[in-house]
This record gives structure tokens, C-alpha cells and sequence, in this order.
């Protein structure tokens, strides 16, 4: 199961992935947690990448590609991976199909969650990271079982520094001119299906684990 999971800031991509990579076994890549890492170890990657990521910004696209290109070197592609949050631009699609065609594999599917702009906002007013591994909450519709703790490994939860209003307006921008444009482009391909992600977690959840189910 090859997969890419596309949609706006705050659709639900990683929630999902999460979910979906755990129950098929397959591997998530998610080009923000990546990023994210790099930031918290302060490499020099994560130094140029937060410049970016705090504007609501798009890290440049070579970038990108070349962390995915590395990371994708080191998982059984055959066997199957989760793309979340990468590719957000046609350039990063193209190059994303040179590095599967390159180790002899393509695409399944391309699932696009979409979700209204007013209901996002509501989205990130109320999520919550956990600052040692990452899993993600909502105070009101995925709240941990104990407030302002991480319900996997005990971790504080926090507000993700590009979660403040304006930043989130940006990223939302720049979903809308940059990313969008490929919807068209996967359609183009047969390879897009859209999903209703305005519904809970679990339902939407049910619904990509079905469609999936009949994949290698
Ligand atoms: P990234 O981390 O990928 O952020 P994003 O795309 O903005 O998406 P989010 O992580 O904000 O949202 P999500 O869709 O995963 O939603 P979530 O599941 O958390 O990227 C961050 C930055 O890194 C970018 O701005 C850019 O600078 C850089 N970057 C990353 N990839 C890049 C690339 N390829 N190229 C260039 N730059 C790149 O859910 C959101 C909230 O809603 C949570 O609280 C969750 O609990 C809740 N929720 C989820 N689903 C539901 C539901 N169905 N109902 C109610 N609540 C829900
Ligand atoms: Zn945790």
C-alpha cells in the first residue's frame, strides 16, 4: 500500500496516517514531524526549516525532496508507506515520481481530506502535541485522558509554534495557492479520491480503511 494523504493544515493528514500506518504496518512519513524533529535537535536543517515553518511558509522544495528521498531509502517501500504532508507542490509530485520510478514502484492512491476553512481554524485552537513523541489531541474532540498529558508515553502536551491564528490564516494561503493545484494533477492520473473529512475521527477513519482494505 503506497499512499499519499493530502488536505489543508488541520484536515486530520497525521491523525489519520497515524491511525492507518499502525493498523496496516505500514511506515508514516510525515515531512512536518520530520522537520519538526530536525528543529527540536537544532541541526542545521532545522535551523533554515523554522525560518520557514514559523512564517507558515513551504520549506524550499529541494529541500523537501531530498529528506523524502532518504527516508523513503530507508523503509521497505514494497511493502507500503504513508505520505502525509508531502507532496504540496507540482514540482514535489514530479519529483516524487522520479524517486519511485527510480526504485521501481508507484503510487496506489492519493486520498484528499477535505475539510471546510471555517471548521479548521476551530481545529487548531484546540490541538495539543505531545513534546516527546509527537501524537496529536484536541481538547474537545480528542481530548487525553488526562489533561495536558500524553496518554501514549506520559509527555507534557503543547501548543505547536505555528498554531497561533495568523500563522495558521498563512499556512491556509498558502495551502490554497501552492497545494491545491494538485488535486488536479492526481485526478489527471486516476489515482485521486476524495474524502469527507467533517466528520469524527473514527467515522472518517472507517471510511480510508475501506477504501484501503483491497490493497496490497
Ligand atoms: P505539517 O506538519 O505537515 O502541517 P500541516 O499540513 O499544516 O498540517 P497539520 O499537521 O497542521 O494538520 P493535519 O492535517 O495533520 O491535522 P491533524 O491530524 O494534526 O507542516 C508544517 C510546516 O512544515 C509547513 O507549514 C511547512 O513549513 C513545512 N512543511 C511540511 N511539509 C512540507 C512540504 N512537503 N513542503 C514544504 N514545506 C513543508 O489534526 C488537526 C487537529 O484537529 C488536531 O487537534 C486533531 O486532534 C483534530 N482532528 C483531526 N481530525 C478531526 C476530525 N475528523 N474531527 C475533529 N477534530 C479532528
Ligand atoms: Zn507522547
Amino acid at each position: 500500500m503506497r499512499i499519499v494523504l493530502m488536505g489543508p493544515p488541520g484536515a486530520g493528514k497525521g491523525t489519520q496516517a497515524k491511525k492507518l500506518a499502525e493498523v496496516f504496518g505500514v511506515a508514516q512519513v510525515a515531512t512536518g514531524d520530520i522537520l519538526r524533529a530536525a528543529v527540536q535537535q537544532g541541526t542545521a536543517l532545522g535551523k533554515k526549516a523554522k525560518e520557514y515553518m514559523d512564517r507558515g511558509l513551504l520549506v524550499p522544495d529541494e529541500v523537501i525532496t531530498g529528506i523524502v528521498r532518504e527516508r523513503l531509502r530507508e523503509i521497505n517501500v514494497k511493502k507500503g508507506f504513508i505520505l502525509d504532508g508531502f507532496p504540496r507542490t507540482i514540482p514535489q509530485a514530479e519529483s516524487l515520481e522520479k524517486i519511485l520510478e527510480e526504485m521501481g514502484v508507484k503510487l496506489d492512491t492519493v486520498i484528499n481530506i477535505v475539510v471546510p476553512r471555517e471548521e479548521l481554524i476551530e481545529r487548531f485552537t484546540g490541538r495539543r502535541v505531545c513534546e516527546m513523541c509527537g501524537s496529536t489531541y484536541h481538547v474537545k474532540y480528542n481530548p487525553p485522558k488526562q489533561e495536558g498529558i500524553c496518554d501514549k508515553c506520559g509527555g507534557r502536551l503543547i501548543v505547536r509554534a505555528d498554531d497561533d491564528v495568523k500563522t495558521v490564516e498563512k499556512r491556509i494561503d498558502v495551502y490554497e495557492r501552492e497545494t491545491k493545484p494538485l488535486i488536479d494533477y492526481y485526478r489527471s492520473k486516476n489515482l485521486l479520491v476524495n474524502i469527507d473529512g467533517n466528520r469524527p475521527i473514527e467515522v472518517v477513519f472507517e471510511e480510508i480503511k475501506d477504501l484501503l482494505k483491497g490493497e496490497g
